[in-house]
């Protein structure tokens, strides 16, 4: 708005001419190649069929998890118009989520175009916010991604207000979120949240069925309401033009039944949501017990995962679930169940393209002594884990926790070598020996205090931070 009125009334005073010189070079999108760092392609760079500008196209590898990744500025938040050139010379379609900063944004197509030297352009809208934002194609099926020439990126509109239902696109979802009921977003696992920047003096949520809720407003600590359901108030009086709020849920697990479902905001009369940033960053962490941050009150957000997460200012969540194991054997084995978007998901429903972790950190083995399992079985799945979590994310650094108690810490060790051996330059063993004095720091010689927590995500935080 402001940039056309200076516009006009620089027309009006130099004349014409200045006017669409200077609103060319306004309205020009910025071209980024595939082929030009900071851009990446999990593939090879091509240059063997013509038409692509450049030097040459991203030819990503034809599996789920290959992507052409491009890193473009934005001179402010608001809607940008996403120019893909792309040729697909297969008869089927190539379709690929597309990524901003990390979360699933739109999808787009890519039909055929008849030859590999057929060229054309794709054009998607999204939401940016000011400065650097990925964005990232992702193909959903095997056939992989069409190649790709270039992203012409600009933004092209305001930020645009939102209603505050589940599926508006300014909420901003942590963790693993099942969207398949459109009125009822339902968290799985532990520590997932919302994020929201709205307008307006008041402030609330929808709630199905009775669940302890915890939030914050502008960035102020923590707080529950426990029990709630239906219309829960959560802010009124609230001064200034807009705010911040963050919401999320104990998690459904052992004897607590609650029912994690975000319905949406109640936003005060003519008020709106606009959009909010999201991190660069995202952590997964995968555990027990000890990663939920049971039993202590105040988890998830007083659990180590939390504390580490936020101290690095990214993005996380707490896959993981009381009593859990690493392998399958009369228990929870998180070498299969991470596949999940929940604890009670009855098969591998999750889909890790709708995020990407820039890092996952592993804390499992503190339970698998008490279902038998042996050092060799222990090492081979813990191998296993690690090849499952880099297929799931093929970019992230992945840390291996050697357990508190010290079980199986020489079998983690192992595994992470034996991966490393095998070319996998990312994955890294955390020795936690020391961090922690099982009697002064935990509450039974297992679990964490608030306190214990916050000493592990003191030691945590920086060894993650070298890596992301
Ligand atoms: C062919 C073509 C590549 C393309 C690939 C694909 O090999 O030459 O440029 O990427 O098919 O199917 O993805
Ligand atoms: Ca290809």
């Amino acid at each position: 708005m402001r940039l056309k009125a200076s516009l006009i009334a620089c027309g009006l005073l130099v004349g014409a001419a200045t006017v669409l010189t200077g609103n060319a070079a306004v309205a020009a999108p910025t071209r980024y190649e595939a082929e030009t760092a900071p851009a990446t392609c999990s593939g090879t760079i091509d240059s063997n069929h013509a038409g692509y500008s450049g030097t040459g196209f991203c030819n990503a590898d034809n599996v789920i998890g290959a992507a052409a990744q491009f890193t473009v500025n934005a001179g402010a938040a608001g809607t940008a118009t996403l120019g893909v050139r792309f040729a697909n010379g297969t008869t089927a379609n190539r379709p690929a989520d597309v990524l901003v900063n990390g979360a699933r944004a739109v999808g787009a197509t890519f039909a055929a175009t008849g030859a590999w030297t057929a060229w054309t352009t794709a054009t998607l809208t999204v939401s940016v916010n000011a400065g650097a934002n990925t964005i990232r194609f992702s193909p959903t099926t095997a056939a992989g991604l069409p190649n790709i020439d270039y992203l012409d990126f600009e933004v092209t509109g305001g930020p645009t207000g939102g209603n505050g239902r589940p599926n508006d696109a300014n909420l901003q979802y942590y963790g693993r979120w099942n969207r398949s009921d459109s009125s009822w977003y339902a968290m799985g696992w532990a520590g997932g949240y919302v994020d929201a920047r709205f307008t307006g003096s008041s402030i609330g949520v929808r709630q199905r069925n009775t669940i302890d809720l915890y939030f914050s407003i502008n960035n102020a600590p923590l707080q529950w309401r426990r029990n709630v359901s239906g219309n829960v108030t959560l802010a009124t009086g609230l001064t200034g033009s807009s705010h911040t709020i963050r919401i999320g849920y104990r998690e459904r697990a052992g004897s607590y039944t609650g029912d994690p479902v975000f319905g949406g905001l109640i936003l005060a009369s003519g008020a709106q949501t606009m959009p909010i940033s999201r991190p660069a960053n995202f952590v997964e962490f995968i555990g027990d017990s000890i990663t939920v941050g049971q039993p202590n009150a105040n988890r998830p957000f007083t659990a180590y995962p939390w504390l580490t997460a936020e101290g690095l200012g990214a993005g996380h969540s707490q896959v993981a679930q009381g009593g859990a194991c690493l392998v399958s054997q009369n228990c929870y084995g998180m070498m299969d169940w991470f596949r999940r978007s929940s604890a009670w998901a009855t098969y591998d429903d999750w889909n890790f393209a709708t995020y990407q972790a820039t890092a996952v950190v592993i804390n499992l083995g503190t339970n698998d002594v008490g279902h038998g399992v042996s050092t060799t079985q222990f090492q081979q799945g813990y191998i296993t884990m690690l090849q499952r979590v880099r297929s799931a994310y093929p970019n992230a650094h992945i840390f291996a926790m050697g357990v508190f108690r010290n079980r199986y810490v020489t079998e983690t060790r192992n595994a992470v070598a034996a991966r490393t051996a095998a070319g996998d330059t990312r994955v890294y063993f955390v020795d936690t020996t020391g961090w922690i004095n099982p009697a002064t720091d935990t509450s039974d010689n297992v679990h964490p205090t608030d306190a214990g927590h916050a000493k592990i995500a003191q030691r945590l935080r920086p060894i993650l931070d070298q890596y992301i």
